[in-house]
């Protein structure tokens, strides 16, 4: 990059602030601000009748991220896509059933592990790569573009227990049985990952984002070695590529393990799930890197009063330090678009 474009790129907010810079104020986007809850994106939606497709067609995908940059002006941009794109990718059959969330044929063995397929996985996601690089060049300049992927604990989640789980038991007890097995699968999950995010960030992505959804579920040996140790591989190989990469690390529900997955990961910087207290993050963890988080997504919902009095809360206790202003988890479809104006109005000029 010569000097003037990586000065030009230093003034979007985003990156000055995971470059650890304390701006007035904090740029702020939002975990799943592209979907339902938006008019417009139910307008695309009732088109196509599989969400997969909308991830694979790269001329919606750049649509829907654009959406909600229009009417807010977040500072970021987040890739419209899912992380259960990847399995996809592998060669797991993937649907997605209209109430019920996602469906998969689960992978149990390692039998089923065989036959995934991780030399194909460039092919089926090219269409990713290329709505990134068109959403490179289409984005206003002070806007950052951020890809993601899904964290290889959380992706397994979902390709052993074949869907969104309550008990966790399938994946949970390969790991404790047969620890080496399900270590192929995580190996797997690692290399994808690695892989389809530097496809990414090639593509003009500028900051990723790992989402760990399901990180809080585990006890501290178990989540050293399946959220930990993964996210530092990926992390470690990400960044030997591309040194100056800021990569954002999501351990939803990981509570009191916060503190050693970001000392540890080597993430840039850390987001919080709206379960962390603002006290304990801000002495114990924005003391490490930047944080991002953590408004409870129903108090968006809620707005008015209630709403204003956690953004209040949440700005006095980070504004001291590099800190980005997010939601604890994504928006839901029932949240009043007037009610994501209103959270960017106080968080700006409030
Ligand atoms: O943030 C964004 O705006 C970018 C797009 C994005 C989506 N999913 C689009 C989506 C991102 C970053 C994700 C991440 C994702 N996907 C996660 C991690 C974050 C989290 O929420 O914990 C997980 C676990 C998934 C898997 C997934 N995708 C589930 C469980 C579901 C069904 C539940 C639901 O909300 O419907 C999805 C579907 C999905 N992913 C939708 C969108 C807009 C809704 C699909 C539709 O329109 O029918």
């Amino acid at each position: 990059m010569d000097q003037q474009v990586h000065e030009q790129v230093l003034q979007k907010p985003m990156l000055r602030c995971l470059a650890g810079e304390t701006l007035d104020r904090p740029p702020i986007w939002l975990m799943r601000q592209a979907g339902r809850y938006l008019p417009e994106y139910r307008d695309v939606r009732r088109g196509i009748p599989s969400f997969l497709d909308l991830c694979y067609r790269s001329d919606l995908a750049v649509e829907l991220t654009l959406q909600p940059i229009r009417r807010y002006a977040f500072d970021a941009a987040i890739l419209f896509s899912d992380i259960l794109v990847v399995p996809d990718a592998l060669g797991q059959k993937v649907a997605f059933h209209e109430g019920r969330g996602p469906v998969l044929e689960p992978v149990r063995s390692l039998a089923d592990l065989a036959r995934l397929r991780p030399e194909g996985i460039h092919e089926k996601l090219a269409p990713v790569y290329e709505a990134v690089r068109r959403l490179a060049k289409a984005l206003p300049p002070e806007v950052a573009l951020i890809g993601f992927a899904g964290a290889p604990w959380t992706v397994a989640t979902y390709m052993v227990e074949g869907g969104t789980s309550r008990s966790f038991e399938n994946v949970q007890l390969w790991a404790y049985r047969d620890p080496a097995g399900f270590a192929k699968l995580i190996d797997c999950l690692v290399l994808a990952t690695i892989e389809y995010l530097s496809a990414q960030i090639a593509a003009g992505a500028e900051i990723v984002q790992l989402f760990d959804s399901w990180a809080g579920i585990l006890p501290e040996p178990a989540f050293l070695r399946w959220v930990v140790a993964p996210t530092l591989r990926i992390v470690t190989a990400l960044r030997r590529r591309h040194p100056r990469l800021p990569i954002i690390g999501f351990p939803r529900g990981a509570g009191f393990q916060c503190a050693e997955y970001f000392a540890t990961t080597g993430i840039t910087a850390l987001g919080l799930d709206s379960t962390i207290p603002l006290d304990v993050a801000r002495d114990g963890l924005q003391n490490v890197g930047p944080v991002q988080g953590n408004l409870d997504p129903l108090l968006l919902v809620a707005g008015d009063a209630p709403m204003a009095a956690s953004v209040a809360a949440i700005l006095a206790a980070f504004s001291g330090a590099p800190f980005i202003f997010n939601l604890g988890h994504g928006i839901v479809p029932q949240t009043p678009p007037e009610n994501v104006a209103e959270l960017v109005a106080l968080v700006r000029g409030g």
